[in-house]
Formats: structure tokens, sequence, C-alpha cells
């Protein structure tokens, strides 16, 4: 906790703490567990109803362990029809995870998002902050080898 104490002192003065506070304490957790959330309500005087709500708001908050490598596969217009659903179940297929799922050993998180933000390159996949794009299958397999 005194890691936790640390990020909320850096954001005490801050007008809209909240989000930074978050962002800092699950790169330092890696995820933001219940205690944390408790920590933070503590810290900054806030309910925990309202740290959960805006946990729960925002994709970028996990609330459970996260894989090593999160990968994001877009599912939106613009690569469905460009063959998304093949993108991704071949990365489901070499990962062996399901939407939302993390892998036992935690090195893979697998999502599907509604659009990445890079429909020109459609299909779009990441893999952390990396885009990937104009996804085949054989570039998957190629890409994910390197993690
Ligand atoms: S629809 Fe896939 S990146 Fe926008």
């Amino acid at each position: 906790m005194d890691k936790l104490n640390e990020i909320i002192d850096k954001y005490r003065e801050t007008e809209g703490a909240l989000i930074p506070i978050l962002q800092e304490a699950q790169e330092a957790f890696g995820y933001l567990p219940k205690d944390v959330l408790v920590g933070i309500g503590k810290g900054l005087k806030l309910p925990l109803s309202q740290i959960y709500g805006v946990v729960t708001f925002y994709s970028q908050f996990f609330l459970t362990p996260h894989g090593k490598y999160t990968i994001r596969a877009c599912r939106g217009t613009a690569c469905h029809v460009q063959g998304a659903k093949k993108i991704i179940s071949t990365i489901e297929n070499l990962i062996n995870l399901k939407e939302g799922e993390t892998s036992p050993d935690l090195k893979f998180t697998f999502e599907t998002v509604a659009c990445l933000g890079a429909c020109a390159l459609s299909p779009v996949m990441m893999v952390n902050k990396d885009y990937f794009g104009k996804m085949t299958p054989k570039k998957i397999t190629t890409i994910l080898s390197q993690y």
C-alpha cells in the first residue's frame, strides 16, 4: 500500500485526480483489485461506488489480472467486411483463448473491440500499444510468434 499512497499523494491536489491515479495504480499493480480501489477511495475521500462507476465505464481499466500481452482484434464494420471473423478465430486458435479470457500463465489476454480507430487498415489488431493492419491469418501467426 506504500506504492498506492505514493501515487495518491502525487495527484492529491490535482483536479480530476481519479483517472490518473487509476491509470498509474493499474500500471503499478497490473490490474485494479478491490483493495486498491478501497485505498483510492479512502485517499481521495470518494465513495467506492463512484470509483467502480469510473473503472467499469472505461475499457482501459481491468478488475481482474490481465496478461502481459493484451491482444485486441477489431470486430467493427470496416474490419468485419474485410474478414474480421476469420482473424478473430485464427487468434483464438493460436493462443487457445476465447474473447475476454486470460491465459493461466498471464501471458495473453484476448479482447475484441468495436473499432480500433484505424479502419483504413482493416482488418486490424493490436498487441498492447502496437497496431497491425491488413491482417491475414498468416500474418497473425508471424506476429504472435514474436510474443
Ligand atoms: S472498424 Fe476496425 S478499426 Fe475501425
